[in-house]
Formats: structure tokens, C-alpha cells, sequence
């Protein structure tokens, strides 16, 4: 049977794929170190889990609303108003199946055949291909390891076309680990202002944040609140991946575009995760801290590990968990680079390459420090075997 064409137009994700390799030589019985899922190694917190115990005990398990428990959006909007310094009412906020579609909910409310989104590179993999499978053109932006990996108003101002309909944002980012200073976002809000430009702001990683990094989003700088999307969810910061709860707040007419569409395709989220997710807005922040001070501890050690390597220079995350280092020196592809350590050393990575950098390659700190020490014995004799 023929597949439509747009199948042909999007890559499976690597990560995805290389996660469930490592998994598999795991279940066969070969000891595994993986750095390649973005997923906390932590359990989800007690108080959250027992909220959607308690919803399912109170019969919460029925259709509810496409566009997510009341109660949540109004969590999702107080959160916005607290943490963020945005002001949204409940109907300004769709809750989502993660903060991937909501991504993609937003992409195919907005985005018509040849618009163009600007996406600066390294970029999380999946947003070219939600543009691509909404009919748009990816316009990728490559930033440089000197700039932070970000891009510039002036490289932003030197893409803007009359195709361009959005802007992807996301700081913290994955697979960098950079973060947009308060006075880089808003030069980026003035260009955005000044041409009258779209934003959608990915704020998944926003409470693991290192050194003092500030985090301050976009739709909260003047000028920007009617242009931004803002795209969060609970699978980072709650250690949550597996609920499959996210969010998206902006302008009221977006927002209830992207509940049309998922109405149609996935209905609500799961009802009782939809509880776990407002205890975990509402209840102490304790477990975030607890976490983030994990994460702090398990970047150090991974990082001073890498950058004792010969041939292997990394810039210092400021958020997220990853190490996005350049191996370009050492004469591999980033694919032949992962591929060979996960088959020789059995160490799971993720190449740069769908990452829109074949010089880097991403690993994971959200794992436990035992296997940070033991993959960084392997991968430093990997390295050294290639000098
Ligand atoms: C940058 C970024 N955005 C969004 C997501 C989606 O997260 P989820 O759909 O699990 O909420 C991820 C997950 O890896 C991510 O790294």
C-alpha cells in the first residue's frame, strides 16, 4: 500500500530509536551505560502520584474537556502569573499530551503550505518535523559555539521574510543546555516587535537552571504578550515523561484553534494525570530543588570528565541536562561517533547530526552518578582509541 508523501518527509527520532537500542542490549543482558534519553531517573513525586490515585478513587477517569480540567488551566494560568509574570485567563491555556503537542497543535493551527518557521540550530529534532508535517519550510538558523549557541537579533533580522510566520524559541535549551540572558531575550522581543513577528517560547526546561541562570520568558517582555506562545509541561521538572501532560498559553483565539484541532485528534489528556498535574503546581516545589541539586552535582562530574578529554571541547550548560560536546577534532561523523561507542563501549549517546550540529554529540546527565563514572571511563578510552 502507498504511504502518503508527507511520511517520507519526516526522520523517525533518532532518539527515540537509539533509546530503545540500548534498552534492548540491556534486556540481553549487556550492561548498558545510558546517556541518551532526556528523561529524569527519578521517581515522580509521591504527593503527585497520590493525587491521580485519588482522582482515579473519586471516579475521575471519564472524557473531560478537550481542552483540559478546569481546575488545571486555572493552576497552569496562576503558575504563568507566579512564576512567569504573565497574566492569562484559564481560556488562554490548553492543556496537551506533553509539550510536544502542544507543539504540534500550535504548528498546525498556524502554519499554512510554504510559510516559513525560523529555527535556530542546535534545535530540539523535532521541530523541523512538525513544521514539515504541517506544510511548512524549516528556515534553520546554525549559531555558533562563541555565540552560546544562539542566535543574534541581527542573524534573526537577516531571515525574516514576508513567508516567515514563526519563530521557535527554547531556553533552556536541549540539546545545548544554554540559556538566553533577560537582555538577550529582549533584543530578540525587539526584533520580534519591530517586524511584527510570532513567537512560540519552549519553556520545558525553565526550573533546571545552574549558576545563578535567569530564566525569563518572552511573552512576559513589552510588546510581546499578543505574539508569544508559551509551550511548558511536567515531564522535566516534575519528573513526569511518562504522564504525558503539557501546556500552551497565548492569545485566546491561538489557543482555542489548537483545542479545535484537538478535539478532533486526541480529546482530553488522560483525566486523573490531569490531578497529578495540578498537585504538582500547586503543592511545595520541594521536589524541583531536590532534583535540581542532583542534576548540579551529576553536570559537574560529567563536564570536568569531558573536558579532560583530548580532542573534545564543551561549553558549560546552564540549564536542561545535556552536554552538547564538539568532537569535530576527532575525525567521525557524529552518527559513526555514537554508533561506535554504543557497539564498542557500550555507552548510548545521541549524535549531533538530527540536532543540526554533525559536530557534537548530546549526552544526558539525568542519570545516575555511578553510570556518569562509568560511561566517562569508557567513553575516555573510546576517545583515546581514535587519537
Ligand atoms: C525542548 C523540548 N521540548 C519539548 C519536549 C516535549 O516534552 P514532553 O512532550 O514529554 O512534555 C521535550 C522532550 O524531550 C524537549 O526536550
Amino acid at each position: 500500500m502507498k504511504l502518503a508523501a508527507r511520511v517520507g518527509q519526516v526522520t523517525p527520532s533518532i532518539t527515540l530509536a537509539i533509546t530503545a537500542k540500548a534498552k534492548a542490549m540491556k534486556a540481553s543482558g549487556m550492561d548498558v551505560c545510558s546517556f541518551s534519553a532526556g528523561e529524569p531517573d527519578f521517581p515522580t513525586p509521591p504527593h503527585v502520584v497520590a493525587a491521580a490515585q485519588r482522582a482515579m478513587d473519586e471516579g475521575k477517569t471519564r472524557y473531560g474537556p478537550a481542552a483540559g480540567e478546569p481546575a488545571l488551566r486555572e493552576a497552569i494560568a496562576h503558575k504563568l502569573q507566579r512564576d512567569n509574570g504573565i497574566t492569562y485567563a484559564p481560556q488562554q491555556t490548553i492543556v496537551t499530551n506533553g509539550g510536544k503537542h502542544a507543539l504540534y497543535g500550535l504548528m498546525m493551527a498556524l502554519i499554512e503550505a510554504g510559510d516559513e518557521v525560523i529555527i535556530p540550530a542546535p534545535y530540539w529534532l523535532s521541530y523541523p518535523e512538525m513544521v514539515i508535517l504541517a506544510g511548512g519550510q524549516p528556515v534553520i538558523v546554525p549559531t555558533t559555539e562563541e555565540s552560546g549557541y544562539k542566535i543574534t537579533p541581527e542573524q534573526l533580522r537577516s531571515v525574516i521574510t514576508p513567508r516567515t510566520k514563526l519563530l521557535v524559541m527554547n531556553s533552556p535549551s536541549n540539546p545545548t543546555g544554554k540559556v538566553y540572558t533577560p537582555d538577550e531575550i529582549r533584543a530578540i522581543a525587539q526584533v520580534a516587535i519591530e517586524t511584527d513577528l510570532v513567537v512560540v517560547s519552549d519553556e520545558i526546561y525553565e526550573k533546571i537552571l545552574y549558576d545563578g541562570a535567569e530564566h525569563l520568558s518572552i511573552a512576559a517582555v513589552e510588546g510581546m504578550y499578543e505574539r508569544s506562545l508559551v509551550c511548558n509541561g511536567f515531564a522535566k521538572a516534575y519528573s513526569m515523561t511518562g504522564w504525558r501532560v503539557g501546556y500552551l498559553a497565548g492569545p485566546e483565539a491561538i489557543i482555542s484553534a489548537v483545542a479545535t484541532i484537538q478535539g478532533h485528534c486526541t480529546s482530553n489528556v488522560c483525566t486523573f494525570a490531569q490531578y497529578g498535574a495540578i498537585a504538582a503546581l500547586n503543592e511545595s516545589q520541594d521536589c524541583v530543588a531536590e532534583m535540581l541539586a542532583a542534576f548540579t552535582q551529576r553536570r559537574s562530574v560529567m563536564l570536568e570528565r569531558i573536558r579532560s578529554m583530548p580532542g573534545i571541547t564543551c561549553p558549560e550548560p546552564e540549564g536542561a541536562f545535556y552536554l552538547f560536546p564538539n568532537i569535530s577534532r576527532l575525525g567521525l561523523t557524529s552518527v559513526e561517533f555514537c554508533q561506535r561507542l554504543l557497539e564498542e563501549f557500550q555507552v548510548a549517546t545521541i549524535p549531533g547530526l538530527p540536532f543540526g550540529s554533525d559536530a557534537n554529540f548530546r549526552l544526558s546527565y539525568a542519570t545516575d552518578l555511578d553510570t556518569i563514572l562509568r560511561g566517562m571511563d569508557r567513553l575516555d578510552k573510546f576517545v583515546s582509541s581514535l587519537q
